[in-house]
């Protein structure tokens, strides 16, 4: 449990805890960066009254994130559960999430947006910041998808989900640093109520949506497989430059218009085809390159028809302006494309 200035709550956490899981063996450690003089004095006592309890207080280091990795490091259990100390995230949900683990999962999650939970404890502003964090997460990261709740700070992991995985979480998401990096297949939500805090007040700042952002971007960078489809869009960019680029100067040169459009598509889709080789696919590179590079023309001539063929029946008797047909063509040519070369092009 990380806290930070939490006052009376931890020990009103404990008397849960020992309510819900009388028959359980853990240890609870807290790891602290609070910088006032009471909480600190509080949490140790809680030390002095339950041997089960164990306190890290960090004072060089500070942040949610970096928090819960230390307590991971000094851990022992086979099952690591992670919660917030403010008694927003109900104790009684415990015993479900190891049942979970026991059962065959390897992660747990109580979710807020599955039928039965809800996120009553976040004011207004609060929903909509964690509405639109949540959905970032899940359009930027394939990982997250199929997590309703993936801004979660309460979850329960085997300790194999993290054994070996270095974790470098940039501030609060802990969860999603995990969905992206461990090593799990299967994932169990729980509904549950978010409780409204009784005590203290909330430390999420603006700075923490910052880092969110930046904590996505570098999960993103990090993957192969997460950043395949950023780096195709922006290679796919590129060829556009060059394409254009070169069409100037060919026109400039006093070259028939489609020659000058035939010759600069296919050099736009040349250099398209070594930047997605050494970039986008470049941990899928299997067999001779011009075995690839033949694939990656027939997927993109299916890819130009199609894109044809979409802007000719929507531009039709000007049922719909010929430029936004063309886009339209585009988008389907460009998803075409994708998955084509994933699948085939670049096979693992
Ligand atoms: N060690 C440490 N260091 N702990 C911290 C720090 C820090 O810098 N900042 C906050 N904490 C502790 C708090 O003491 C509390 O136990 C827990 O982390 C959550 O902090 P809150 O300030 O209460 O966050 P919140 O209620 O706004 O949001 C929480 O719940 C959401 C719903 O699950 C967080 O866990 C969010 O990540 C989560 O989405
Ligand atoms: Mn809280």
């Amino acid at each position: 449990m990380p806290t930070y200035n939490e006052l009376d709550n931890p020990k009103r956490l404990i008397n849960e805890l020992m309510r819900h899981l009388p028959d359980e063996t853990f240890e609870v450690i807290f790891v602290d960066d609070s910088s006032d003089a009471r909480s600190i004095e509080w949490l140790c006592a809680l030390r002095e009254t339950y041997p089960f309890v164990r306190v890290e207080h960090r004072t060089r280091e500070r942040g949610l994130g970096s928090a819960v990795v230390r307590g991971f490091e000094l851990s022992r259990g086979d099952v690591i559960a992670v919660m917030d100390a403010d008694l927003q995230h109900p104790v009684g949900v415990l015993p479900e999430m190891m049942r979970a683990l026991a059962a065959g999962y390897d992660v747990a999650i109580p979710s807020r947006f599955i039928p039965g939970g809800s996120d009553g404890g976040l004011s207004l502003p609060r929903k909509l910041v964690s509405f639109t964090a949540r959905w970032m997460g899940r359009l930027a990261l394939k990982r997250l998808r199929n997590v309703s709740d993936p801004t979660s700070g309460y979850f329960m992991v085997k300790r194999a989900v993290i054994d070996g995985v270095s974790l470098r979480p940039v501030g609060w998401k802990i969860l999603i640093e995990i969905l992206a990096r461990g090593s799990y297949s299967r994932i169990l939500e729980i509904p549950y109520a978010f409780e409204a805090r009784a005590l203290g007040e909330s430390k999420m700042s603006l700075q923490e949506q910052w880092n969110y952002l930046r904590h996505l971007g570098r999960l993103i960078l990090d993957s192969p497989e997460e950043r395949r489809v950023y780096l195709f869009a922006l290679v796919g960019t590129s060829g556009v430059l060059v394409n254009e680029l070169l069409y100037d100067v060919l026109i400039h040169l006093q070259m028939a218009l489609w020659t000058a459009g035939a010759l600069s598509a296919f050099v736009a889709m040349g250099t398209n085809f070594v930047l997605n080789d050494r970039l986008t696919w470049v941990d899928a590179r299997a067999g001779q390159a011009h075995r690839r590079f033949l694939k990656y023309v027939i997927t993109s001539l299916f890819g130009i028809a199609q894109s044809t063929a979409v802007l000719s029946v929507l531009a039709y008797g000007e049922r719909v302006n010929s430029l936004y047909a063309n886009i339209a063509g585009i988008a389907v040519s460009m998803v075409w494309n994708f998955y084509i070369n994933n699948f085939w092009t670049w096979k693992k």
